[in-house]
């Protein structure tokens, strides 16, 4: 039996602009999937969603990792071979709220390749975890950039897209989750609204774009000094191109505003918007928590986290 797990993640700078190739910095934060695999009889996937074979509706990324780990996507293990185990039963428990723009589909991909990986003795590296990871993310999605599958593996502060690794943050985070308009298509759905906005108005969007792209620079420099005064303003910057482009909701804001009232260096979206989560860096965790609560979203406190996925 194997039991690993792996984080979920923050985009400090560079959402929708990384898409067009522009910097951005992610950071992987102490809120964790854990798979557990077993080899068995029979495939079963078990998880809060209920329990399930290889099921493609109910437990898509799951059911992706065991067919290419185990079925005919990898030729040194067939699924119902002769003499091989004929199943494996996978057990997931999450920390990560799903669909809400804090990597929960990489997290639980990642953990379940690697409980896979260690369970029948395959071998795998990170990098090619990472690799496979991102490969999944974009089958079930349609479209996927490799940063979160790549953050879930290898943890910390990481710059994009050279993916350098940074010096890790000490202050704390807090998440604001709106609970609302979860979804795994979302992504998609914000991605294409974006790029339909930059068609039409090309010469305003690409400088947003371009700008969004220079606080990833910025910021670099900014974190390296521990200047989080500094980096709060740009974060707060940021919430307002992103709302720019499209992807900001009231709520969204509502949330970003109250934290940002009771004291944190700076607030803004983080992920694809259109709902899900906002992030806050602060020294008053406690406080700026119960002004997203007060608020009418769902705050959680947390911290990053130089741990990528790990065997428990
Ligand atoms: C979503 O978490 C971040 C986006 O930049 C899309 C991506 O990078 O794949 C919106």
């Amino acid at each position: 039996m194997a039991t690993c797990s792996a984080p979920g993640k923050i985009y400090l700078f560079g959402e929708h602009a990384v898409v067009y190739g522009e910097p951005a910095i992610a950071c992987a934060v102490d809120l964790r999937t854990y798979v557990t695999a077993k080899r068995a009889d029979f495939i079963t996937i078990n998880s809060d969603l209920g329990e399930t074979g290889l099921d493609y509706e109910v437990h898509p990324y799951v059911s992706a990792c065991i067919n290419k780990m185990l079925g005919n996507g990898n030729r040194r293990f067939s699924l119902g071979t002769v003499g091989s185990p004929s199943g494996v039963s996978v057990e997931i428990r999450s920390d990560i709220p799903i669909g809400s723009g804090l990597g929960s589909s990489a997290a639980v991909t990642i953990a379940a390749l690697q409980a896979l990986n260690l369970e029948f003795s395959l071998g795998l590296a990170p990098d090619r975890i990472a690799e496979l990871g991102h490969r999944i993310e974009a089958e079930v999605q349609g479209a996927a950039s490799p940063t979160d599958t790549y953050v879930s593996t290898m943890g910390g502060l990481i710059a994009l897209p050279s993916r350098r690794k940074l010096r890790l943050l000490d202050c704390d985070i807090v998440i604001g989750d709106t609970l609302q308009g979860a979804s795994p298509k979302k992504t998609a759905r914000m991605v294409s609204m974006v790029a339909s906005l930059r068609d039409e108005f090309p010469n305003i969007i690409n400088p947003i774009i371009k700008t969004i792209g220079s606080f990833a620079s910025l910021g670099e420099k900014l974190l390296e000094e521990r200047d989080y005064a500094s980096l709060g303003k740009l974060m707060n910057i940021d919430h307002g191109m992103l709302d720019a482009l499209g992807v900001g909701t009231a709520q969204l804001s509502a949330l970003v505003y109250a934290a940002r009232s009771a004291g944190a260096y700076g607030a803004k979206i983080t992920g694809a918007g259109g709902g899900g989560c906002m992030v806050a860096l602060t020294d008053r965790p406690e406080k700026v928590a119960m002004a997203i609560e007060d608020a009418g979203g769902k705050a959680i406190i947390t911290r990053a986290t130089e741990l990528g996925v790990e065997v428990e």
